[in-house]
């Protein structure tokens, strides 16, 4: 993942408590996240602007023929590596500040949840052998990376979707019919996505399930301290320790392009396992939208933010994954800063680079 951008909105920083930053540190963060504000919300709709000048129809062509048009206008060396370059200069800002303030993960005394580590757990090869979102070391290898990942969630989206606020939006505007009485969040990370989940259907039992232990440590603790009952549990989501058809509701939000097609047949198998009959998916991810330049930048946003099967994803099969499953699936817009689900797959016009956010829903097929 990386820059979602507003023209309009302000750069917070509110992850660290403004005394806790000196000045440096604040104008390091400020720089880096201006930088990243100009790189979407100028520099991308000049790019375009630029292609569409050279081939008037260039919307419209499949992707493989948009990149040689792309790739030879003026500003798309700075396009290209101003997003890795700035996704390797945030993750250092923040790293530098969480060693000088030596954060540490916190231990909460009193946890309504509880957490399940599994120290024998081997993740698999495609998990380990490069660095997620450039982020040094992944989420999985040392405690820092929890609070270095937190930090840099938390600011990257900048202005209008600070506080989460597509989670939210996932579970007040694509919830399933049914009340689901036990939730699985696959890929929980720190929580983020799975605490919404807690606050809408308070009597649910809710599980966050992740591959890495610094993530879920910290989640248990920021549930805790947000007073939420979740159970955190260390797992692959293709292998969970669920029974069959025990679980109402399966989400997962940012998890799939994460997962090379081969294995995410196996996640898929797992979730049609542990659904109950009746029970609903609802995965929060991204999908082509059929216009030519935001395409070829989503799928070239893989390779630049090491995300290797982000473009995998585009080229799956998902419904016909599911149905081969016995689950009944479609794949709707998202808006992410208005709206939430959206009926259909078209989203609304913006200029400015954002990520073609989708919400997969399934039902089981009766
Ligand atoms: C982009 S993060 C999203 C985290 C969280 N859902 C959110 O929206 O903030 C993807 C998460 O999926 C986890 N993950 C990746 N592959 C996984 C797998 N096979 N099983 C369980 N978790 C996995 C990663 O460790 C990471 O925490």
């Amino acid at each position: 993942m990386v820059a979602e951008s507003s023209a309009a909105a302000p750069v917070r920083l509110d992850v660290v408590e403004p005394a806790r930053l000196d000045v440096a540190e604040q104008a390091r963060l400020d720089f880096v996240l201006r930088l990243r504000q100009r790189w979407g919300d100028t520099l991308y709709p000049a790019l375009v602007a630029s292609a569409r000048t050279a081939d008037p129809e260039v919307a419209g062509r499949p992707v493989d023929e948009v990149a040689p048009v792309v790739h030879a206008q003026p500003q798309y060396p700075w396009f290209a590596w101003g997003e890795r370059g700035v996704q390797k200069m945030m993750w250092r800002a923040i790293t530098d500040v969480v060693r000088r303030q030596r954060l540490a993960l916190p231990e909460p005394d009193d946890a309504p949840g509880s957490l399940e580590l599994d120290p024998d757990l081997v993740p698999p090869a495609y998990y380990t052998e490069y660095d997620i979102h450039i982020q040094p070391g992944g989420l999985w290898d040392n405690e820092e990376a929890a609070l270095v990942y937190e930090m840099g969630a938390k600011i990257v989206m900048m202005g209008g979707n600070d506080d989460y606020l597509f989670h939210d939006l996932l579970t007040r505007t694509a919830t399933p019919a049914r009340e689901p009485r036990r939730i699985v969040d696959l890929g929980c990370g720190f929580g983020k996505s799975t605490r919404p989940f807690a606050r809408v259907y308070p009597q649910a039992e809710v599980i966050g399930v992740d591959l890495a232990a610094p993530v879920l440590r910290l989640a248990h603790a920021q549930a805790a301290a947000h007073g939420l009952p979740i159970r955190f549990v260390q797992a692959d989501a293709a292998a969970t320790p669920f029974q069959d058809g025990s679980v109402d509701l399966v989400t997962a939000t940012m998890l799939i392009h994460e997962i090379p097609p081969a294995d995410l047949a196996e996640v898929f198998s797992e979730i049609a396992r542990i659904l109950a009959p009746g029970g609903s998916v609802r995965i929060l991810d991204f999908q082509p939208t059929g216009d030519g330049p935001r395409d070829l930048a989503m799928r070239e946003h893989g390779a630049r933010n090491n995300e290797p099967f982000m473009p995998m994803l585009f080229d799956t099969d998902i419904v016909g994954m599911c149905r081969e499953r016995g689950l009944e699936a479609r794949w709707v817009a998202f808006d992410e800063r208005g709206e939430g689900r959206l009926d259909g797959l078209a989203w609304p016009e913006r200029k400015e680079w954002h990520f073609p956010w989708a919400v997969l829903e399934a039902e089981t097929v009766a």
